[in-house]
């Protein structure tokens, strides 16, 4: 049986240590579970292969980080996945060697997303990153010494001592390098971490002062060529990348609302109208699965209301926006009018086709605060 499926996301949890600022999913050395983790991953894939289409469009293992992960495990789970359009790995800089970039590329990976945060050591330190700005440089050759030419950057802006001149210089090394696709978050304090303990209080004291730091971010890289096509998301234009779509394949689908199925501890899948999340518990997951049972997961029926809002909130992140006709019914239209009004948003009719709802770039630097004002 084959099912409609066409993304598959795969957790692999593995870290050599826990950076401050982190909530994701991770379990921090026990490199002795790593064969145990894989096996378990491969018995769930093999569990869920049903609901997965014949031709997979997108893979993309995240972590945790996936490239800490033993290589000859990492190697194995890459040669049991299906094959697919984009296959993305996400690597933390002071991981990657000449070798382990060589078997990636020869594994079938063709996407790597490097986790640099920033360039200056100071910053790095109070992130407590692992990797100097050498490391993130020379991760970044190794990749293209192994014929990479699909890389993207994860940067962090409004960390606690970031001037604009040091934003400023990190995006400017960022684009020395010439990556394919950079992914630049705000830094969030994650209830609940070491680092929102330590530095909370500083990061809300800086907020007004770190106002503006976003539009540098667009300002910049919009200027150096590269598509603001999500709201924290940015990729070379196709005019400058000979014809190519370098948007993230695996991303946009979450962003289109399209079905996905994730594998591992924590994995979230949302598939005919469910949502199901897999226990964050290593444990819990490995003796599942050891006994040949699907994972502990709670699921969470998902109603044609709520997929309706959540089409709304994630296709607005978009510069491409979304048909309206599939969000239409969670839209205040008087609401959408004041809305037009003030230049935030507009319905785009091209060509006498259905309608597009975009948010104005002004619109889009306001982000979240305009999409809650359009839900109904
Ligand atoms: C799954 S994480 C980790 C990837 C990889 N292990 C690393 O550390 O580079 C993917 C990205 O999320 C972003 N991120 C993690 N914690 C964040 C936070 N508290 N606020 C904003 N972005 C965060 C980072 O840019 C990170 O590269
Ligand atoms: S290496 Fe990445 S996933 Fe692991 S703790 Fe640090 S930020 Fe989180």
């Amino acid at each position: 049986m084959t099912g409609g499926v066409r993304h598959l996301y795969v957790h692999l949890p593995f870290c050599a240590h826990r950076c401050g600022y982190c909530d994701f999913v991770t379990v921090v050395g026990r490199e002795e579970q790593h064969r145990r983790y894989l096996d378990a991953l491969l018995a769930e894939l093999e569990l869920e292969r049903g609901v997965l289409a014949e031709r997979v469009e997108t893979v993309f293992l995240g972590g945790g980080t996936p490239t800490f992960t033993e290589a000859a495990e990492l190697e194995r789970l890459l040669s049991a996945l299906p094959p697919a359009r984009e296959v993305t790995v996400e690597a933390n800089p002071e991981t990657v060697t000449p070798e382990l970039a060589r078997m990636l590329r020869t594994a079938g990976v063709n996407r790597v997303s490097l986790g640099a945060q920033s360039f200056q050591r100071d910053l790095l330190g109070v992130l407590e990153r692992r990797a100097q700005p050498d490391d993130v440089r020379r991760a970044f050759y190794h990749l293209r010494d192994a014929k990479f030419d699909n890389i993207s950057i994860d940067l962090l802006h409004g960390i606690p001592g970031q001037s604009t001149a040091a934003l400023d210089l990190d995006i400017s090394e960022a684009l020395a390098l010439g990556p394919e696709h950079i992914s630049y978050y705000e830094l969030e304090a994650k209830p609940g971490t070491r680092f929102a303990h330590a530095h909370g209080a500083e990061l809300e004291r800086q907020a007004e002062a770190m106002e503006g730091y976003f539009d540098l971010v667009v300002g910049r890289l919009v200027e150096a060529g590269y598509r603001w096509y999500e709201t924290a998301n940015f990729c070379v234009d196709t005019e400058h990348a000979d014809g190519r779509d370098l948007r993230a394949r695996h991303n946009l689908a979450y962003w289109q609302g399209r079905e996905y199925l994730g594998l591992g501890i924590g994995a979230v899948s949302t598939i005919g109208g469910e949502r199901r999340k897999n226990t964050p518990r290593l444990g819990a997951y490995l003796a599942g699965l050891a006994r040949g049972e699907t994972p502990e997961r709670d699921v969470e029926p998902l109603d044609e209301a709520t997929r309706a809002r959540e089409r709304l909130m994630l296709g607005l992140r978009l510069d491409e926006g979304l048909p309206f006709a599939t969000a239409e019914s969670s839209v205040d239209a008087s609401a959408l009018g004041r809305l037009e009004r003030l230049g935030l948003a507009t319905l785009r009719a091209d060509g006498g086709g259905p309608e597009t709802l975009v948010l104005t770039p002004r619109g889009r630097r306001l982000g979240g605060a305009v999409t809650v004002e359009l839900l109904a």
